[in-house]
């Protein structure tokens, strides 16, 4: 009953909460500076991440660690990380839903 009852509140009051949410990963404090938490840069030139699809987040990642993509803030905030935790992070930032933004006025 108990667990009937958990998955009934997760279906109403928060679904991103419970089912599919993967475990926030360790590194992610250093990404969330200019990232956000959830994937909504803070700053402006930094890119949301927000719903981004998996392959590509992770793709990316890899790209930035092995220096094919040259872009040296992304290489020092990555570091020398593992396809593991490359991993979390892609799927953490892949699973936030992306919210509409404010415009920005010329
Ligand atoms: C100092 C600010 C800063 C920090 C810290 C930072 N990033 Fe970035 N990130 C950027 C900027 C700026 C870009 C755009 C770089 C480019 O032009 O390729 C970017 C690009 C990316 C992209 C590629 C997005 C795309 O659409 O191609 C991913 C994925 C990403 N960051 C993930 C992360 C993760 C995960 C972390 C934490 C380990 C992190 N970033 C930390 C500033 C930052």
């Amino acid at each position: 009953m108990r667990i009937l009852l958990l998955a009934a509140l997760c279906l109403v009051a928060a679904p991103t909460l419970c089912a599919q949410t993967p475990v926030q990963p360790t590194r992610l404090g250093l990404c969330a500076a200019c990232h956000g938490s959830t994937g909504h840069a803070s700053m402006p030139g930094v890119p949301n991440l927000a719903g981004q699809q998996l392959d590509y987040l992770r793709d990316a990642l890899k790209q930035y660690r092995d220096g094919r993509r040259n872009v040296p803030v992304m290489r020092a905030a990555i570091g020398p990380v593992s396809d593991t935790e490359l991993d979390m992070l892609a799927r953490w930032y892949s699973a936030q839903s992306p919210q509409p933004q404010p415009q920005a006025h010329p």
